[in-house]
């Protein structure tokens, strides 16, 4: 059977727009640009982008491109220690997809809620106490929680009817969450700015502290920032532009999904300050006092500036129904995408029938997915989250780029990109994909596993209040185990191979 093809360009833009932009653009790049040196971050962010963030796009739009295989079979091109490489990126995807669910579950959960801004007078009691009931630690799991139950379930639905007929019922759907989130960003930062103190807010959001970029975690920060919201690093990439056609641009459509990526999380800080600007003045504190990312953003310090707003009971439902919707919207092309690059590697690799792969994906992601849907199941989000965000990316986008310039070479990438895209690239993006990217690279992953060390040892992080023993589970054997199925996986030979749709 021939392989299945996006409807168009422009599809398979949003769609890589789509998987990029997502919960990470609008709880967490804000947050992280104010507290890594506001306007100043934009300068290591923009070098992250430019040195590590789209070479890597690149190259995964090329190796999808080019082998029009899923990301380890694309991979396994150069040694079965590559496609080792191939699943561990799978794994990772589909372990994200587990607890992406579960966010998209809350926000499926607060669309509920806002009808009467049910959290008003305590928002974090009602996130946490109300209806997430959190245990006392991770190893008291508790029983599990209803609504979280209806919401992931509402979640996987929307993520099967998406995915189902792969390339073809995204494309179906791509332009409106790709679409519609954009317009309510635009709309809640424009309300947000008529606020009272929304300028103080877009002042603490953007004014440059020059004096951060002496400090080498800012730099880590807008690497492992680039990396999880461009969506590199995961099999993603990979499997969406294996369903391109050999003649489609690279260059062109990497830099469009880079540019709008970055301009959507930017556009969120416009929201997300105004907004949170207001409700420091409101309630007389600082800024740094309300000022957070993730979850307690999301679920706890937005909706409370939410059930403040001078905007009458109507308005504030309005406004809340706005901001969960452009949320929702938000996650659920990044979901999908996940389990569309979990499903695509595994048709390719073992020739089984793409669609019926694709509901065990579902089956047994939903299935993982409800740990996370008991009382202790924030603790192993934030545990799992964690070390997947910041190991497995960095490994992956390493050795993808070493394998361009130690295998594959630069020149002779650049020689099949120029071949197919609009932008022609030339001497320099050799030198960034041969040199600069690589040791980039690797020097932030050196500098993450060491910081991760200390703070470990030290007990410096603000997980350190989790037991030793949950973070080991959670974390490094978690990692152990997916990178043991990925060197199954990859060992796993395949009589009669078949193509497959
Ligand atoms: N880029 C998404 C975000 O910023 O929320 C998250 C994500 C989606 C990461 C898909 C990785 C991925 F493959």
């Amino acid at each position: 059977m021939k392989r299945a093809r996006w409807g168009n360009r422009m599809v398979f833009v949003l769609a890589a727009v789509g998987s990029a932009a997502g919960l990470g653009n609008a709880w967490r790049f804000p947050y992280v640009c104010a507290s890594n040196g506001g306007g100043a971050f934009l300068i290591p962010y923009f070098i992250a982008l430019i040195t590590a963030g789209i070479p890597v796009l690149i190259v995964e739009f090329l190796l999808g491109h080019k082998y029009q295989k899923g990301a380890p079979s694309s991979l396994g091109n150069f040694g079965k220690a590559s496609e080792v490489v191939g699943w561990f990126a799978v794994f990772i995807s589909f372990i994200i997809v587990t607890y992406y669910t579960v966010i998209m579950a809350w926000v499926f959960d607060y669309l509920w809620y806002s009808l009467k801004i049910a959290w008003a007078g305590d928002s974090s009691g009602f996130f946490f106490n109300k209806l997430l009931q959190v245990t006392e630690g991770p190893w008291t799991i508790g029983g599990f929680r209803l609504p979280v139950i209806i919401g992931l379930m509402l979640a996987w639905i929307a993520i099967y009817f998406t995915v189902k007929d792969s390339v073809h019922s995204i494309g179906k759907i791509i332009k409106w969450v790709v679409g519609l989130p954009i317009i309510l960003l635009v709309v809640l930062a424009i309300s947000g700015m008529t606020l009272d103190g929304a300028v103080e807010g877009i002042n603490y959001y953007l004014s440059p502290d020059f004096s951060k970029l002496k400090d080498f975690s800012v730099w880590t920060a807008a690497f492992t920032q680039i990396f999880f919201s461009l969506s590199v690093g995961f099999a993603v990439m990979i499997a969406y532009s294996s369903y391109l056609d050999k003649e489609s641009d690279i260059t062109n459509n990497a830099f469009i999904t880079a540019f709008a990526n970055s301009g959507i999380s930017f556009l969120a800080g416009f929201a997300i300050f105004s907004t949170l600007g207001y409700m420091a003045q409101a309630t007389g504190s600082t800024l740094a006092e309300i000022s957070t990312q993730g979850v307690g953003l999301a679920f706890v310090v937005y909706p409370e500036a939410i059930s403040l707003l001078p905007f009458g009971a109507v308005g504030q439902v309005i406004f809340a129904l706005l901001f969960f919707i452009a949320l929702l919207t938000l996650g659920i092309d990044s979901a999908f995408s996940l389990v569309e690059g979990t499903s695509t590697a595994i048709a390719d690799k073992f020739g089984t029938n793409k669609k019926k792969t694709t509901v065990w994906v579902i089956i047994v992601g939903a299935v993982i997915s409800l740990l996370y849907a008991t009382r202790a199941g924030l603790y192993w989000l934030d545990i799992v989250d964690r070390y997947v965000n910041n190991f497995g990316i960095l490994v992956v986008s390493f050795i993808e780029v070493a394998i361009i310039a130690r295998i594959i070479k630069p020149k002779k990438v650049i020689e099949y990109i120029n071949s197919v895209s609009d932008i022609k690239v030339g001497k320099w993006f050799e030198i960034l994909l041969g040199y600069i990217s690589p040791i980039i690279l690797g020097i932030v992953l050196i500098m993450t596993i060491k910081n991760e060390i200390s703070d470990v040892i030290n007990k410096t992080a603000y997980f350190a209040d989790y037991p030793t023993s949950s973070l080991v589970v959670g974390g490094w054997v978690m990692l152990g185990v997916v990178l043991l199925v990925s060197i199954l996986f990859a060992r796993k030979k395949v009589i009669n191979k078949t193509e497959n749709e």
